[in-house]
């Protein structure tokens, strides 16, 4: 099976890397071996690290017309010529996968019909939210679930910047220039701030969750560039965050998609999305709330949903379907003691001189260290809280040993899990 690339920039050579080092359990689910090029790009003389020079063309020809290219992968974007292009590749039954928000969310319909005609599959997980499954998941596990709203924080740079500006109380200017320099805004951020991404991403979203056609001039848009740090005070004093969401409601039967800044209750659960992240939230009578969080853009996130959607057009060939059962790499199973996390501990102990400091030398003694403790009580009610450091559980196991053989705790500790750093790693 071999996979043509149009475009080799941020995302395509994430794709190339992500289908050569997932290649043999690819081909262990799916029975099929697939095979990276010809890929198409402007400048052939670039450095892509990873890529094969000799795969690289100038010539969209090899890509489009070459009947042994059975997927073509668009992550180009733009529309002219890249429209053409899918059009070329789909009406000789190519299969395609795009990332293009831009292009879907003005020809989708157009695109999708003509892949129905031509019996070749369109995929665009990637066009929306990146990383986050969610158009297979509306696509797929909820067909039938009869979505009646999505909601939705789509645009990681606009929620960047208004963590910043709540949080670190800064200005819209400083949080944008902060984007900027961390690489989650592009030194043009009109698209992102204005609403236009946001916009496109819904279009997409609400066409596949409504079974209709939504295309971005149905969405009316406003972005954050107009907002004030000092409304943002407002609303987290009143018990507000402010985010700017994707608003779509089927109502009465007519769809209603929007993007604007909105105040949000702290306790909702959109609330607490911070930073560069984008979450989905999909209701529905029969399913209620289903919210997917993740991130909305990289390029090794956006690759992972263009090599799902390869997956995805593989698996419906011939009738077949993902071998899972295939797919076992044959991994050893890490013991529980090697796992690292944090603790929290309490337990009972003697009111007497030096206790605190002979528990903290058997942690010492197992290499653990306190991260915080809380004394609390005396006499008989005496309470020792702990939280301690990440660290291996077997060593913890032998700290608990130790505790329990001193005369200063009562009884049995008990000890806590702490999610956070460095939770569920395996020590090397
Ligand atoms: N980056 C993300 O986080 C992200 C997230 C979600 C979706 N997407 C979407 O993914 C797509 C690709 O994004 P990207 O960030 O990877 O872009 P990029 O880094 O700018 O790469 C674009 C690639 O396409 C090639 N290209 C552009 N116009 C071409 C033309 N007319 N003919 C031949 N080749 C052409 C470029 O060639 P040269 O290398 O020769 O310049 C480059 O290899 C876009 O639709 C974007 O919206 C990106």
């Amino acid at each position: 099976m071999r996979i043509g690339l149009l475009g080799c920039g941020t995302v395509g050579q994430a794709v190339v890397r992500t289908l050569i080092g997932g290649g043999a359990t690819i081909e262990r689910a799916s029975g099929h071996r697939l095979e990276v090029g010809p890929i198409l790009v402007r400048d052939p003389t670039k450095l892509r690290p990873g890529v094969d020079p000799a795969l690289i063309t100038t010539d969209p020809a090899r890509v489009l017309d070459d009947p042994s290219v059975s997927i073509v992968v668009e992550v180009m974007g733009g529309l002219d010529p890249t429209l053409g292009y899918l059009q070329t590749a789909i009406a000789r039954g190519a299969s395609v996968v795009t990332a293009n928000k831009q292009l879907l969310s003005r020809y989708g319909p157009e695109l999708l019909t003509a892949a129905q005609e031509a019996g070749a599959e369109l995929r665009f997980e990637a066009s929306a939210c990146a990383a986050i499954p969610v158009i297979k998941v509306l696509r797929e596990s909820l067909l039938a679930a009869e979505i009646t709203a999505v909601t939705g924080i789509v645009n990681g740079t606009t929620n960047f910047i208004l963590t910043e500006m709540s949080r670190g109380g800064l200005s819209y200017e400083e949080a944008l220039a902060r984007a900027q320099e961390l690489g989650y805004a592009e030194a043009d951020p009109s698209e992102d701030v204005g609403g236009a991404d946001a916009a496109a991403k819904m279009a997409i979203l609400s066409s596949i969750a409504f079974h209709s056609r939504v295309r971005i001039d149905d969405v009316p848009y406003e972005g954050i560039d107009r907002l004030q740090a000092e409304d943002l005070g407002h609303a987290l004093a009143l018990g507000f965050v402010v985010k700017l969401l994707g608003v779509a409601r089927l109502m009465n039967g007519s769809a209603s998609v929007r993007v604007y800044p909105a105040l949000v209750p702290r306790g909702h659960r959109l609330a607490a999305i911070d930073g560069p992240d984008n979450a989905v939230l999909l209701e529905s009578r029969a399913t209620r709330e289903i919210m997917l969080v993740g991130p909305g853009a990289g390029g090794d996130e956006t690759a992972s949903a263009v090599v799902a959607d390869i997956l995805s057009i593989l698996g419906t060939h011939q009738g077949s379907f993902l071998h899972n059962a295939l797919a076992d790499a044959g991994r050893a199973i890490a013991p529980p003691g090697s796992v690292s996390s944090a603790f929290y501990l309490r337990m009972a102990v003697a009111d007497r001189p030096g206790v605190l400091a002979r528990i903290a030398s058997a942690f010492a003694d197992e290499e653990l260290s306190i991260r915080t403790v809380v004394q609390s009580g005396s006499g008989d009610e005496a309470r020792l809280v702990l939280i301690l450091h990440n660290g291996p559980e077997e060593r913890m196991e032998q700290a608990l040993a130790r505790m329990r053989a001193l005369d200063d705790v009562r009884g049995d500790p008990v000890m806590l899990r702490v999610l956070g750093s460095g939770e569920g790693g395996v020590r090397r």
